[in-house]
Formats: C-alpha cells, structure tokens, sequence
C-alpha cells in the first residue's frame, strides 16, 4: 500500500477511542521491524524521523525513498503514514514535504503564540495543497530529546483553540509529559486534556508517552488521544538486548545475533504497545470506513 497522510487513520482511533502508534526511526533495523510487526499483527503504522537527527538518517529525500522501497521489498499491505517529527522550520518542513513525507509536525512550541500560529498557518497552506497532514505543538513536551533539554510548559486551552483555527489534523498539546526517562511518576493533567478535547475537536497527540504509566495511557485515549509517540522506550529495549548479546559473545565477532537480538527486543515491545493503545490487527479500518 502506498504512504499515507495521518488524518484518516487519527479521525478513526478518535471516534474508536484507540490510538495510532507513532515509532522513531534511529536507522535501518527499527524501520524494518516496525514494518514488519505492522505487517504481521495487520495494524496501522506511524513512522516518524525526528528533525533533529535527518543528517544522521540521510536526509528526507533518502529517507522518503527508503522506506517506499521498503514498503515494497517487504511487501507490506497494510496503512504507513511517514510523519516528521518535532519539524524545527518552516523550511525544514516543506523540505520534508517535497521528499514525499506524507505527515509533518512544526514545532513552534518554543515561539510566542501568535508567531507559532502564524507559521504553522504557512505550513497547513503548502501540506494541505500537496494532501499532507499537519500536527502542531502547543505548550511545551519536557525532558530530553536527541540532546534538546526543554522545561515543560502546560498547554493552555484559549491557545489550543487559537492553534485550531490554522486547520490542522492533530494537535499535541503539552500536558505533563517529557521525551525521554522521566523523573518520578509522571502525571498528566486530565481536567485540561478534555478541556482541550472538547474545544478543538482534534485528535490529540501525546509526545513523550514512553514510562507513562498504562492507567494514564488509557485514560488518555479516553480523553481524546488518537496518536501515541514512542521513541525512548524502543531505544531502551534495543540497548539493553544489545548489550546482553555483547556480554554473552555467543556469536564471536559476529554482528548478526547481536543486531537480532536487539530487533526482537524492539518487535515485541511495538507490539505490546499497539496491544495497549488498542489498535493491534486493525488495518482494514480504512477499508471499513469507505
Ligand atoms: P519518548 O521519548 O517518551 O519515547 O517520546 C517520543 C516522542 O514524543 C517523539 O516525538
């Protein structure tokens, strides 16, 4: 199946109160395995390369042809949505665009409001014209992520619904959560998720949902999240099979069970979340709603 945009799939898990899964790619094994996994239990996939770290990857143009081609070699059937995650410009982002990204994110979290709105405007305008969907940010996701350290900001409702009015599909409203390990339990503000919720009427996007406990994984959904972003707890499975196979030097100076090892820790932790968020072996949704 070819590359799609994210709207239909995140309007979708809105009414179903389940969510799309959102996985980073750090290179070639986590691509092929969310792929597969995808393919395998027939659920819907997003699968996102953060700006911050395209240069590593190859850049949007390897990257939008990379994952066609393997869409094609692996023979996957089933709904792929390649998103840009955390777009830092407005030029990044239709960079993204022109690629063949088929999702983008801007964000502006850290602009005023108003100049946020304004550029995110832009970006809807060039997306929309080439049937691409767009999530913005407002508030601001804490922690951690490929090196950015950021100080979480709640997302205030009058700013969702000034966010809103640009036509964006998704919206991620930062609402407690941070990108990488948390410190403590951490604890999401519900009362403004519905708030939100019920002003904007969009899907909402939990960024830094890795340790977030599964009883506020499930409320979220019930409070509006449609689409669920995973990076860190991927990149935790991955090191800790990694680093087990180095230890054990079964394998020699063989690469092979090494890099296995830490796909199939990945493969089973992407499918324990799709099972969570609800959305596991429901790929013919698209089908079903035509
Ligand atoms: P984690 O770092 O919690 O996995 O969050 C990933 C994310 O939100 C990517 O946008």
């Amino acid at each position: 199946m070819a590359l799609i945009p994210a709207t239909t799939l995140m309007q979708a898990a809105l009414a179903n109160h389940d969510a799309i899964g959102h996985f980073n790619i750090n290179g070639p094994d986590w691509l092929e395995t969310y792929l597969n996994v995808a393919e395998e239990t027939k659920t819907p996939i997003i699968v996102a390369t953060s700006d911050r770290i395209m240069d590593f990857l190859g850049g949007f143009d390897f990257m939008s042809q990379y994952v066609r081609f393997m869409i094609q070699a692996l023979r996957i059937t089933v709904p792929v949505v390649l998103h840009l995650d955390h777009g830092l410009s407005v030029e990044h982002v239709f960079q993204a665009i022109d690629a063949g990204y088929t999702s983008v994110m801007f964000d502006g979290s850290k602009l005023p409001i108003d100049e946020n709105v304004a550029l995110t405007k832009k970006v809807v305008a060039y997306a929309h014209q080439r049937h691409v969907s767009v999530e913005a940010e407002v508030g601001s996701v804490g922690g951690n992520e490929n090196g950015l350290i950021n100080g979480v900001r709640y997302a205030s409702v009058t700013d969702a619904v000034k966010m809103a009015a640009t036509s964006i599909d998704s919206l991620a409203a930062a609402l407690g959560s941070v990108h990488g390990d948390y410190v403590g339990r951490p604890k999401l503000n519900f009362e403004r998720m519905a708030a939100i919720a019920e002003a904007t009427k969009l899907p909402l996007v939990l960024h830094g949902a890795s340790g977030i406990p599964d009883d506020q994984i499930q409320q979220a959904i019930q409070t509006g999240t449609a689409k669920i972003n995973i990076n860190t707890e991927v990149n935790t499975v991955w090191t800790e099979a990694v680093a087990k196979a180095l230890q054990q030097k079964r394998s020699g100076h063989d690469p092979q069970p090494i890099l296995t090892a830490g796909k199939q820790a990945m493969a089973r932790l992407v499918e324990s979340k799709m099972n969570d968020f609800h959305i596991l072996g429901k790929s013919d949704r698209l089908t079903a709603m035509r």
